[in-house]
């Protein structure tokens, strides 16, 4: 709106010499504002009926932010959340999975239902990456008869609805807006998602009746530049190297306020570098696959002195059973009726794999499975939010979840390019 604030006060506040020339300035003032305004009207109202939340799914400006999913509602779409989140199992749970059409939502998702549990998705389906690889996550799930509903998790009306047609035992929440350079460019969608999505999902918990356990996922990146690996829970984490690690680490602290306030049960669990079939676009071992395979030239960052960068590659199957586990472990939340009735359980888990492996190794594996040689293309890591290595100490995930990862990247990489290969020949085209 900070262009309204350029025009010109209403004129008129000098006194001005009485001449035909001013009268025709007057008139052709009075015209230009006429005209002005019935552009603004007109733009209001075109703005009015043209803006859907689902075709403006990323605002940068939180602000005007008040969504209201035009297409929720009605004894139809009750009848589909019920039926998605049904429980088939005994002694099966009942999950709101934030973030299902997501790489990990979608994994989650899957893997919970196949053992019985009820699921139900809950995506906005925005726009950081492909929308139609959500869309193919979407219609994947839809075979197993889990429904996603498209909405935000901003809009706390929509929130409060679904936890008034099914009374939630857990949630998995999955839905934030991730990466690390894309920070610079639009800051407000990691306020909007992380923090203030977070709040809003937690402030309906602690309502519910009876209130959920929610596990959560937190990321490797709050150890920001801790230099002693390998990282463990206790490490110091107050030192985020991006936005997105600031916001992770927002969500810590304010997942304690919520334990200690209303005895919300949680558990955060920093994932250590995702990767597998339907994975993320934004991510390295997604797009080299993609451009090895075009012909066009990878970029390979080197930390400072030539020293590598590696990452902690985890398997999504690991990640998954580490998800799961955290949700069978999880203690029932205390409160009732937004009142606090006695402690409940507050967890951090690292989910790593524990063995660190240099971009330049990554590459190899890459160039291997798909008989390509990469053009490589050497480059400093820029300061702007990677760190140059993750190290998972995974013990106290070990030891509470029976957590153990099984998946080397070698294995797991030739898992994604069989699925990469398969997923994009059927006319799809990568992008991103
Ligand atoms: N993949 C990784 O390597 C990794 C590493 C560390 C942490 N994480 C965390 O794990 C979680 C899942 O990550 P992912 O890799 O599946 O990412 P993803 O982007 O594929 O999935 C997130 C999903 O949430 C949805 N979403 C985003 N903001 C939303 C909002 N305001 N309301 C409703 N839906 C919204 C998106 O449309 C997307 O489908 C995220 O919290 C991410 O920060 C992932
Ligand atoms: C891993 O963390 C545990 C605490 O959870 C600690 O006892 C152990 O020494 C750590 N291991 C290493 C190699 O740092």
């Amino acid at each position: 709106m900070s262009h309204l604030d350029n025009i010109p006060s209403t004129p008129g506040k000098f006194k001005m010499e009485k001449s035909p020339y001013i009268n025709r300035l007057r008139l052709h003032s009075s015209l230009a504002k006429l005209t002005f305004w019935s552009f603004v009207f007109l733009g209001l109202i075109l703005i009015f009926f043209f803006r859907s939340p689902s075709s403006n799914p990323l605002p940068s400006d939180l602000s005007r932010r008040s969504l209201r999913t035009s297409s929720w509602g009605g004894p139809a779409w009750e009848k589909r959340v019920r039926s998605s989140a049904r429980v088939r199992a005994r002694n099966g749970i009942s999950v709101l999975v934030t973030g299902a059409a997501g790489f990990v939502g979608t994994h989650v998702s899957a893997a919970l239902k196949r053992r019985g549990d009820g699921v139900l998705g809950l995506d906005n389906f925005n726009d950081y990456y492909d929308p139609s690889l959500k869309r193919a996550r979407q219609a994947l799930l839809e075979r197993s008869g889990i429904f996603i509903v498209e909405g935000d998790i901003n809009d706390v009306a929509l929130l409060k609805k679904l936890f008034e047609v099914v009374a939630f035992t857990h949630v998995m929440h999955l839905a934030a807006q991730a990466g690390v350079r894309y920070a610079m460019e639009n800051p407000g969608s990691y306020v909007h998602s992380n923090i203030a999505g977070f709040v809003s999902l937690l402030e309906v918990c602690k309502s519910a009746n009876p209130q959920p356990a929610i596990v959560w996922a937190s990321s490797s990146s709050v150890y920001g530049l801790n230099t002693k690996v390998p990282f463990s829970e206790k490490d110091r984490t107050d030192q985020p190297a991006s936005l997105y690690a600031a916001t992770k680490k927002a969500g810590e602290e304010i997942a304690h306020t919520y334990n200690h306030i209303y005895g919300l049960s949680l558990t955060g669990l920093r994932f250590f570098t995702v990767y597998g079939p339907w994975g993320r676009p934004d991510m390295a071992y997604f797009f080299f696959t993609k451009d090895i395979l075009k012909g066009k030239s990878i970029t390979i960052f080197e930390a400072a002195d030539h020293g590598t960068v590696a990452r902690d590659f985890t398997y999504i199957d690991d990640i998954v059973k580490g998800c799961l586990a955290s949700l069978d472990t999880a203690e029932k939340s205390t409160g009732s009726g937004g009142k606090k009735k006695g402690s409940a359980q507050l967890r951090v888990f690292n989910l790593g794999n524990t063995s660190p492996v240099p971009v330049s190794d990554l590459v190899s594996i890459l160039e291997r499975h798909l008989k390509v040689k990469a053009k490589k293309n050497i480059m400093k890591l820029p300061r702007n939010g990677d760190v140059p290595f993750t190290h998972a100490n995974i013990s106290s995930a070990q030891r509470e979840l029976g957590y153990k990862p099984t998946t080397d990247l070698q294995t797991g990489l030739k898992k994604f390019v069989r699925w990469y290969l398969s997923y994009y020949s059927g006319g799809k085209k990568a992008s991103g």
